[in-house]
């Protein structure tokens, strides 16, 4: 890989604009190979120099890739007047400004969110084309056990709501009782409340919402809602390959 100036690299690793990068590097916060540069026009090659800021080791990626679980209360947006958004839980990391969520979870629904800021990725994972499936837990009011014939139906079918029709969809109940059944139903389109609207549509409103799946990534059950960690390389790579990139 070809040297690059320090300023720059800190600067697209998101350390703030060239103009804070070079500050950052006048104060000596910067190592390069454990000596301190404090001349931002410095030449390093990212593969090679282990560099680190306020002596925190920085790794060279291009792009960033997280798993959140998304807390009820938040909205998947990075700027809100009013509520508080998800991307607040990244501002601990000096580069958040540059991260975005993949597609949208209501203000209420919790589970899985992919932040990154890999623009081409993102417009992939959530373009209707690639048909990229989400799983969702669901608890919905009322004894869903009459859904269970009608499992194939929207398998082939999916099911027509008022103005729309949806695309074929899997369904699956986990548990169910009188008043209330724990379902899991898989969707491949980012329509805007599309599984609150299917289970109104059949007659069993959603108490509970949460994302467990997208495509290949599962949701960490080890995340506490609220809490998040980056992807491996490897579920990177597979989402990446079902998205053909
Ligand atoms: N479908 C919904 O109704 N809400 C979500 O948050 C996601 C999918």
């Amino acid at each position: 890989m070809e040297k690059i100036r320090l300023d720059k690299f800190l600067s697209d690793l998101g350390f703030g604009s060239r103009k804070e990068t070079k500050k950052l590097v006048k104060q000596k916060r910067v190592k390069v190979n454990d000596a301190v540069v404090n001349n931002p026009s410095f030449h390093l090659n990212p593969e090679k120099d282990a560099v680190s800021v306020d002596e925190q080791p920085v790794q060279y990626k291009k792009h960033h890739y997280y798993m959140l679980n998304k807390p009820s209360g938040y909205i998947t947006a990075t700027e809100d007047r009013d509520y508080p958004t998800v991307m607040e839980i990244f501002a601990d990391l000096p580069f958040y400004r540059k991260l975005f969520p993949i597609g949208r979870l209501d203000m209420d629904t919790e589970g899985l969110l992919i932040i990154t800021d890999d623009g081409q990725f993102a417009h992939r994972i959530s373009h209707p084309k690639w048909e990229v499936e989400k799983e969702y837990f669901a608890v919905v009011e009322g004894d869903a056990s009459g859904l269970e014939k009608e499992r194939e139906r929207f398998e082939r079918e999916g099911l027509q709501l008022k103005d729309y029709r949806t695309k074929p969809f899997k369904l699956q109940l986990v548990e169910t009782s009188p008043d209330r059944s724990k379902i899991k139903i898989t969707v491949s389109e980012g329509k805007h409340h599309i599984v609150k609207r299917i289970m109104e549509r059949l007659g069993y409103p959603v108490l509970y919402l949460k994302r467990v799946r997208i495509g290949s990534l599962q949701l960490d059950e080890g995340l506490e809602t609220g809490q998040y960690r980056e992807l491996t390389e490897e579920e990177v790579e597979k989402l990446k390959k079902q998205v053909n990139l």
